[in-house]
């Protein structure tokens, strides 16, 4: 089937003149990297999120590395991941030679919760560095029960907030204020809710911890506190112009001029991109709702995790592929086919072939539902709510064999 309508992928960008604007200032400046306008962003990132420091990096996996290395992980250390999540949440802390304990997730929200926390926490026995709990689609995990299991446990939290920016926690407070994590990650990917082409933060209320992170993601490199004054000074005592010491092996994590610019207009219309996804948000919900039982018994809306006030970066529908008839390779053809895009968030980590191959195979029966019925929908904020209407009508002619 053909259509002359425009092709609703499942998630982009919105680039406006400002945006253009912003970028095309910083391209007739004299800096293109390591200059205002990345301090400009941390300080506006801040702001936003109530956050005492924002350290801005390369993109969401520099910060996931970024966090974890921070808190000194390494090998001896064990990391709690959700299964449902991207790739890097639990790739960057094996880099580092962590040990990765999968936690499951409801299986109606792939979120961690407090029992599936307990429950990879009692298999994984003592040396649990870090709890990194997934705010997967914009909804938040249960902070609140998962700060006390961590506590507990002794562990320190990163959140995963890639999905999450400009959401709200149960008591209204903004995504990355650190109210409970220890470091708070995020993606400024075109597909997540402010883009800046590649780029991410990691925010937190420790200034040790922010230190540590801005070292990191200029190799290592510091100017102060030299530990081999016969280089460090001239013959008057002053330090030489050149001299740097490298703390540690470290890389190049910086976000450039370029892509903070971009960010920074970004975050300036983050309240309307808040509010837009939330309306279309709405509207799936309502149509949903509107649907024969016969139908919603087929495909609904993901679960609700009932803790704060999501941003939604994706729209999740959970679908009975055996009753509808068809795998979900073919309903995302068909989809397809309508001119509507589709993704699925995503093949539960333990799943991985790399993993499976490092700890066996894992008995998590929550992911694997989730990701036995997820299908991720058409949301971004230049959809029209006819659009919503339009896809929810083609999965609907889907379960009624049209
Ligand atoms: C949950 C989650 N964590 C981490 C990342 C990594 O972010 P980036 O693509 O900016 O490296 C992503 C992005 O896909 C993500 O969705």
């Amino acid at each position: 089937m053909s259509t002359d309508r425009p092709f609703l992928p499942y998630g982009r960008q919105s680039i406006d003149d400002a945006d253009v604007d912003a970028v095309a200032a910083v391209l007739r400046s004299d800096w293109l990297t390591t200059g205002p306008a990345v301090d400009a962003f941390e300080a506006a990132f801040a702001t936003a999120t109530g956050a005492p420091h924002a350290v801005c990096c390369a993109n969401g996996t520099a910060a996931l590395h970024m966090a974890y290395h921070a808190l000194g992980v390494g090998p001896g250390d064990k990391v709690v991941v959700p299964s449902v999540t991207f790739l890097a949440t639990a790739s960057t802390a094996h880099l580092l030679g962590a040990e990765i304990v999968f936690a499951d997730v409801d299986p109606d929200t792939a979120l961690m919760t407090a029992d599936t926390l307990q429950a990879a926490l009692d298999r994984a026995g003592s040396g649990v560095a870090a709890i990194a709990p997934v705010h997967l689609a914009g909804q938040m995990a249960d902070m609140d029960a998962i700060g006390t299991l961590a506590r507990a446990a002794g562990a320190s939290i990163v959140e995963d907030a890639c999905h999450a920016v400009g959401g709200l926690d149960a008591a209204g407070r903004a995504v990355g204020g650190g109210a409970t994590g220890d470091l708070m990650t995020f993606s400024l990917h075109p597909v997540k809710t402010i883009a800046a082409g590649e780029g991410g933060v990691v925010t937190t209320a420790d200034g040790a911890l922010a230190e540590r992170m801005r070292l990191f993601r200029n190799h290592g490199m510091s100017r102060n506190d030299f530990t081999a004054p016969d280089q460090a000074f001239a013959a008057d005592g002053e330090a030489n112009p050149w001299y740097y010491e490298m703390t540690e092996p470290a890389l190049n994590y910086r976000l450039s001029d370029i892509h903070a610019a971009l960010a920074t207009s970004q975050l300036a219309r983050l309240p309307d991109f808040v509010a837009r996804r939330r309306a279309l948000a709405a509207r799936y919900d309502a149509a949903f709702a509107s649907l024969p039982a016969h139908v919603s018994a087929v495909v609904r809306p993901s679960g609700r995790s009932g803790y704060g006030y999501p941003a939604w970066h994706l729209y999740v529908v959970l679908i009975d592929f055996e009753a509808l008839g068809r795998d979900r390779a073919a309903v995302m053809g068909e989809l397809r086919a309508h001119g509507i895009g589709s993704q699925v968030h995503y093949l539960p980590l333990h799943r991985q072939p790399f993993f499976r191959q490092q700890y066996g195979r894992s008995d998590l029966p929550g992911a694997d539902a989730w990701y036995a019925r997820a299908l991720s929908l058409p949301l971004f904020v230049g959809m029209q709510d006819e659009d919503v209407d339009r896809v929810v009508d083609a999965l609907h002619g889907l379960c009624e064999g049209r």
